[in-house]
This record gives C-alpha cells, sequence and structure tokens, in this order.
C-alpha cells in the first residue's frame, strides 16, 4: 500500500466510523483554524533572495550561518547574543520562546543591523508546546498517521503563537536499540512505519506550504544514522553498512523531505567514519542532488566544533569550513561558544571557498525568511499566545492522541476494563502514581509552561467520594548517576531527601489489602529518556520490581499502568493486567483514566519489539532468514530470545478474527502493484479498534530479504460483530529494495509470501509471484 493512500485510506476510516469522525473534526479544527492562503511562488523567493544578497558583504551573509541559543535567565550569555544580533552576526536563535523577549531580540535584528534582516527562532517541539502530547514513540504505537498530523499541527499553532518559527522536529531516526535514551523521539524499529510518522509529522508542522498561518518549519533529524550509535551511547560513532542506510535508515528521512520539509538537522556521530556535519555524500550528494532538498541544513548543537573534536579538523576556522563544503548552512551554537562560521570571509579572502559557494548556503535561509513573511511582519503578537493554549480543542487533542497511543500488553480473565459501578475501593500505588510531570516525558521545560495532573489526581476526580481511593508511593525512583543536561533547567538534578522504602513497600501490600483492585504506575521518570539519557538494563528502575511482586502477592487484581518509552523487564512478573501509556503527555491522566474504565478502548500496537533483556539489543523483526531457522529464537545457551511482545502487538477490550485473505492479483510482471483483500470482524463485545497489518517476505532475489517487512496497515474502528472488507495495495516500491550488488534500487522476479494480521506474527497468508 503506499504510503498516500494508507494516509487517506486510515482518514476516510476515521471519517466513516460515527464516534471517530467526532474526534477527527474535533483534532483537524484544532490543528487547522482556518484555509490557508497560497504560497510564494518560487521565482519570486527567488528574486528576493538575489536582490538581497547582492547587498550584502561576506561578513553579513556569514552572519546569517550562525544561530545563537538564547537563555534570559543568565544575563551574560544573552548580552553576548545582543551583541552578535545587533552586529549582524545571527541569523537564528533558539531556546528563548517568550514572546516579549522574542521581539526584543527580533526588534535589534531589525532596527539596529545594516540590513534588517530579520532573524528565525527555532525551539525543540518535539512533542508539543504547551500542550504536550505524547512520547513521539507513543504517537507511533497509534498506528495512525493522520492524528499524528494533527497533533503536530496543534503544537505548530502554539509554537507559533509565542513566536517560533520552526521546530528540530520530527526526529526520524530508526533505531534497533532501545538502550538509546532518543528511542522516545523516534517511530521506532520499522522504516515504514517511521516513513508514515516522519511524513505525517512535517504536513502537521508546516501545513500546507512553508509560511501557512499558525505553522512553522519543520527540521527532521539527525542526518543520518544516530539510532545505530553504538551499544546505544548517545553520541557514539555508528557504523552502518550500506544496505542498512538505505534500507533501513533513510526512508524516514527521504519521506519527510519528500514531504516538504524546509530544514534539516545533522548529526553529531561520525557515520561509517564521516562525521555527519562534514559528509559530502550525505549532505549534498545524497540529500540535495538525488533527494532535491531545497531547504536548509543545520549543525545539532556544537557539532561544527565537534569536528575538531572527531579529529577531522584542526581549528575552528577549518570546521566552518569542512561543514560548509559539505553541505551545512548554518552552525547552532551552543551557550557561551563562539562562532566558527565569522571565519568564512578569510576563507573567501584566502581562495578557499568562492563567494559562489558562500552565497549558495546563504540561499535558502533567506528563502525561509521569505516564505515566512517574517520581511512584512517580522514580530509575534504578545497577547495571542494565551487565547491558543486555551483552546479545548488543544487539551481534547491531546487526550485522544493519549488514548489511541497506549498499547495493552496482557489483560488476564479481562480484568480490564474496571467497572465503574461494582468498584467499592482502589490503590494507587507507585513512585509515578502521584506526578504530573512524568507523565509528560523528556523535551518538556519550564519555558514550555505545560500543565498536567497525575494519575492519582485523575482517578480522584472521576471517581469521586463514591469509590475509597488509597495512595502509597511506595518506592523512589533513584536519582540518575550521570545527571541529564536538561537537570538545571528542570530541577532533576536537585538531591532529594530518600525515604524508607521498606516501610513504603509494607504500606502499599497494606492499602492493596484493602482495596478491590491496585492499580501501579511504574516506569522511569522523564530524566531517563531523550537526550543523554542511555541506559545499560531494562530492569524497573530502583526497587519498583520489588514493590510490584509485593502487591502482586497480596492476590488482589493487579492492574500495572507503565510510564517509559523501553521495553522494561516486567514480562516475567504476575501483573494481570499491563497497559503501557508510554509519556501520555499533560492529559495522560484523564486518557489513562478513560482506559481503565473503558471510556476509551486501547487500539495502539508496538512500533518496537519488546526484548526481554537489554542484553538482546539490538534486535528486530525483520532479521535476515539465517542458518537453523527453526532455532532462530535460540541464539542466546540461556533461554529464549523471542521477544517478550512482538513487533505490531496489542489487545483490545473486544477481539478481531481475519479471514479470507485474497491475493486478486497473483502473478503480476515488475512495475505493477498487487492488491490483497482481507475479511476483518470485531468477534468480541465492545467497539474497539484494530490496526490490520501487512508483511511480505521476499523469497528469492539478488539480496536475502528480511523474513518479514511491514508493508501497509489501517487502524479501523469496528462494533461488535461489525464486518468490514479491507483492500490492501502494494506497489512497486514496496517490492523493491536498494541493492548492494547494483547499488541502486531494484525490483527482483520472485515469489512472495504476504501475511495480514494483527501483529508482526500473522499467521493468515498468501502468495504471489512477481515475473515478467
Ligand atoms: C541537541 C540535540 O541533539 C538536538 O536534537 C536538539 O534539537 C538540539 N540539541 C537543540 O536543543
Amino acid at each position: 500500500m503506499s504510503m498516500k493512500s494508507g494516509f487517506r485510506r486510515i482518514s476516510q476510516v476515521l471519517l466513516a466510523t460515527c464516534a471517530m469522525a467526532a474526534v477527527s473534526s474535533a483534532l483537524a479544527e484544532a490543528g487547522r483554524a482556518s484555509p490557508q492562503p497560497g504560497a510564494m511562488s518560487d521565482t519570486d523567493v527567488a528574486d528576493k533572495v538575489d536582490t538581497l544578497l547582492a547587498k550584502m558583504t561576506d561578513e553579513e551573509k556569514a552572519g546569517q550561518l550562525s544561530q545563537y541559543f538564547y537563555f534570559s535567565q543568565f544575563p551574560p550569555l544573552a548580552q553576548k547574543v545582543d551583541k552578535e544580533i545587533a552586529a549582524g552576526r545571527a541569523g537564528a536563535v533558539l531556546f528563548t520562546t517568550d514572546p516579549k523577549l522574542v521581539n526584543r531580540a527580533q526588534k535589534i535584528a531589525v532596527e539596529q543591523t545594516r540590513l534588517k534582516i530579520p532573524l528565525l527562532f527555532g525551539f525543540d517541539v518535539i512533542h508539543g508546546f504547551h500542550t504536550i502530547f505524547p512520547a513521539p514513540l507513543g504517537m507511533a504505537a497509534s498506528w495512525d498517521p493522520a492524528m499524528v498530523e494533527q497533533a503536530q499541527s496543534v503544537a505548530a499553532a502554539e509554537a507559533r503563537a509565542v513566536g517560533m518559527h520552526w521546530t528540530f522536529a520530527p526526529m526520524v531516526d530508526i533505531t534497533l536499540d532501545p538502550r538509546w535514551g532518543r528511542i522516545f523521539e523516534g517511530a521506532g524499529e520499522d522504516p515504514y512505519l517511521g516513513a508514515a510518522m516522519a511524513a505525517a509529522q512535517v504536513r502537521g508542522f508546516q501545513g500546507r506550504h512553508i509560511g501557512a498561518p499558525g505553522h512553522i518549519i519543520a527540521g527532521p533529524k539527525h542526518f543520518a544514522g544516530y539510532g545505530a550509535a553504538m551499544g546505544g551511547r548517545d553520541y557514539d560513532e555508528a557504523e552502518i553498512s550500506e544496505n542498512q542506510l538505505h534500507n533501513l535508515y533513510l526512508p524516514p528521512f527521504k519521506a519527510a523531505i519528500d514531504a516538504g520539509a524546509g530544514n534539516i538537522m545533522s548529526a553529531y556521530m561520525a557515520l561509517n567514519g564521516v562525521p555527519a556535519t562534514a559528509d559530502h555524500w550525505l549532505l549534498t550528494d545524497v540529500l540535495r542532488r538525488q533527494w532535491g532538498f531545497k531547504g536548509w541544513v543545520v549543525s545539532d548543537s556544537g557539532a561544527v566544533n565537534s569536528l575538531v573534536t572527531h579529529g577531522v579538523a584542526s581549528d575552528g576556522a577549518e570546521a566552518a569550513l569542512k561543514a560548509i563544503k559539505a553541505g551545512t548552512n548554518m552552525e547552532m551554537i551552543p551557550p557561551g561558544q563562539n562562532a566558527n562560521m565569522v571565519s568564512l570571509p578569510a576563507a573567501i579572502a584566502a581562495g578557499k571557498l568562492s563567494r559562489t559557494e558562500l552565497d549558495a548556503m546563504v540561499r535558502p535561509i533567506l528563502a525561509a525568511k521569505f516564505r515566512m513573511g517574517l520581511f512584512e511582519n517580522p514580530y509575534v503578537d504578545e497577547a495571542k499566545a494565551k487565547t491558543v493554549f486555551d483552546d479545548p480543542k488543544h487539551a481534547l487533542a491531546a487526550r485522544i492522541t493519549a488514548e489511541r497511543s497506549a498499547v495493552l500488553l496482557r489483560n488476564e480473565g479481562n480484568l480490564l476494563p474496571l467497572d465503574h459501578a461494582k468498584l467499592k475501593s482502589i490503590a494507587v500505588i507507585g513512585p509515578l502514581a502521584d506526578s504530573a510531570r512524568d507523565l509528560m516525558g523528556s523535551w518538556v521545560f519550564p519555558m514550555n509552561s505545560p500543565s498536567g495532573k497525575s494519575v492519582l489526581a485523575g482517578l480522584r476526580e472521576k471517581l469521586g467520594t463514591k469509590v475509597a481511593v488509597a495512595y502509597a508511593e511506595g518506592v523512589q525512583i533513584p536519582q540518575r548517576v550521570n545527571p541529564s543536561p536538561f537537570g538545571t533547567l528542570d530541577g532533576t538534578n536537585k538531591k532529594r531527601e530518600p525515604i524508607d522504602e521498606t516501610a513504603g513497600v509494607a504500606q502499599a501490600v497494606a492499602i492493596a489489602r484493602q482495596s478491590d483492585v491496585a492499580v501501579l504506575v511504574l516506569g522511569e521518570s522523564q530524566d531517563m529518556s531523550g537526550e543523554m539519557a542511555s541506559r545499560a538494563t531494562f530492569e524497573l528502575p530502583g526497587r519498583q520490581r520489588e514493590l510490584l511482586d509485593a502487591v502482586v502477592a497480596t492476590g488482589k487484581p493487579v492492574v500495572l499502568l507503565l510510564t517509559s518509552v523501553r521495553p522494561l523487564t516486567i514480562f516475567d512478573s504476575k501483573a494481570a493486567a499491563i497497559l503501557d501509556l508510554w509519556y501520555p503527555g499533560s492529559q495522560g491522566a484523564d486518557a489513562a483514566v478513560n482506559l481503565l474504565f473503558g471510556d476509551a478502548v486501547p487500539g495502539g500496537k508496538l512500533p518496537i519489539s519488546w526484548l526481554r533483556s537489554a542484553s538482546q539489543a539490538p534486535m528486530t523483526y525483520a532479521r535476515l532468514p539465517s542458518h537453523a531457522p527453526a532455532d532462530a529464537f535460540k541464539r542466546y545457551q540461556e533461554g529464549s530470545n523471542e521477544p517478550a511482545w512482538p513487533f505490531g502487538f496489542g489487545l483490545s477490550y473486544t477481539t478481531f478474527r481475519y479471514s479470507d485473505l485474497k491475493v486478486t492479483t497473483p502473478k503480476v510482471a515488475p512495475g505493477h502493484s498487487v492488491t490483497v483483500t482481507v475479511n476483518l470482524e470485531n468477534s468480541g463485545k465492545r467497539t474497539g479498534d484494530e490496526v490490520a497489518q501487512l508483511y511480505l517476505h521476499q523469497k528469492v532475489g539478488g539480496s536475502s530479504r528480511p523474513v518479514r517487512q511491514l508493508k501497509g496497515f489501517q487502524r479501523v474502528t469496528l462494533k461488535p460483530s461489525e464486518k468490514r472488507a479491507l483492500r490492501f495495495t502494494i506497489t512497486p516500491a514496496d517490492l523493491s529494495y536498494w541493492s548492494d550488488i547494483t547499488k541502486e534500487q531494484v525490483q527482483d522476479e520472485s515469489a512472495f509470501d504476504v501475511w495480514i494480521g494483527g501483529d508482526s506474527l500473522a499467521s493468515l497468508a498468501g502468495t504471489f509471484e512477481v515475473a515478467k
């Protein structure tokens, strides 16, 4: 199925279903307030850019290539940036989100510089600005690109309202290694799902075109291969074969560029020995020449300077030259550091760089400023943010997104949903049960002015006085040994008073004994994933596992709500129900309560394989066939290496039955599409969602191809006993791959297996053949 038709179909399915139609239109309204006026034409933009460039000195051009962090809370740093702006040595800033301060900095650029070129303001709008949506990995678990597009559209509206023009998102790095903390920001392990989520987010952030009102420029990152950081250790090198690069890591970037992304961020690490920020092949040959990217590349923060650290430049001037020559347009400068791009005029004078090369690097930055309308209106309306933040549709969108992202991993004896009418008492337990902030996850700072409530508060609100709600924290999540780089900004580095955890476990057991049901909220605190947040283990941090086991041992029914993005080692616990909320965002508590009581029905599916332990990483369901295939899950002598739950897995409060898989075109010539149909029936007693997934295996060809690969999905809502005939179109692109033999995209003649079902172990199968 092509991405576009999949997207259209998902929207149609959403709209065709009565309940979802309301949801979808509320989301759509929240995301797209009014029809967008047309974009500026390319020739118009090019003319304006050329006219301006002709007036600029080399120093002014180099100034456009610097982006400064702007922290008003640290006056000496802010004053230094003010000076650089006034001198025309800044093209963009980041990390100031107070509209007053945005206007203040913009006024310096517009009134004090010779050519009055406005600044671009950027920020990490990763999963919401004021209204916080689930962690991007959680949103990917919705398998609902249309909804994710709408969520990022809301995020864009809020960010634009405080004066932002640009986000360093979506993060589209594929990773097979959940030890890597930045798994939080991506769409998981699969390039097909990853590409769908990448394109959807770009559309959501940017709207119909760059410069659409209420929207911001998207900057997919980190180009490329950052998700393969060795050992899951953030910033470490990535060694990726051409085969993996083209077939696994690059497709989501290509999808983001095809969707029109205006910017891209180069990665920190060295890819196969070449630091990405100085990689001409990546930034010029692939990105610009092959893919036709017309926007600008920003380095990750300090990544130009890092060329010296990497040992490919001897000083900052050489680093700037190498970065520019490779195709990096703009340097993101860490707080307190100096710009390297200021050395480029000297490089021109020394004959090391031509003015044409410099102009080519400046052009797309100026073009973005014209497209965003900044020359006509550089300022933000300081009163607007509040009205935008207070739009109730934003909170609704965040709640629905959280509900649709949750994945039900276990539900023994149909413990969930809990019956509100029968419940008399509930024990709410765990170090994350009374935390609103941890539900939001990483990339949320005080400048986001987020607000939310905890699961405990949400339950109290829902249950009122009719149900006795008892609470025990039980144990604490230990503070990090190596602190988070954001700890000073969000306060997590402050030393915490320890509690008596032995007494805490005893108290939790006592309240569980007195209650009808125990709900434990466990997992990782918000600072345990994101940047510089890798882990060497997937065990529940601290004594949470002891707490869980002790409560389970009471014999009371136990619901485990998980907040984290890692496949935590909980499959061997005896909790009867396990619901993964990821980090569900600012409306996460209400979403959790709705899911617990059946006002929402879980329908998310895993975007990663749930490994048994960290020592099994990296791993993917889409492995290649190999020797002794019957023992594929006996590769370690200690036991099974089969994931605890497979990629694509997720339960519902209802059940689904697949039947009648038919390949309507059993033999096609290369270059033609294949159509597969299947019947899906809600065989249970509740309305619910199923994500029907189509997997392929190419049997013979020039290269060994994965045992299964996702090539289509549809999330559908069905009432009890309702049946739906689903139709998937497999395009020639879906049947092709990048070949290490021919060094290009190929489509082999081959027989194919096809499966459709509710996860990557789907058993309903068919075959077809591609032959001349
Ligand atoms: C470093 C991170 O790697 C990148 O993702 C982020 O956008 C920048 N810092 C700016 O915060």
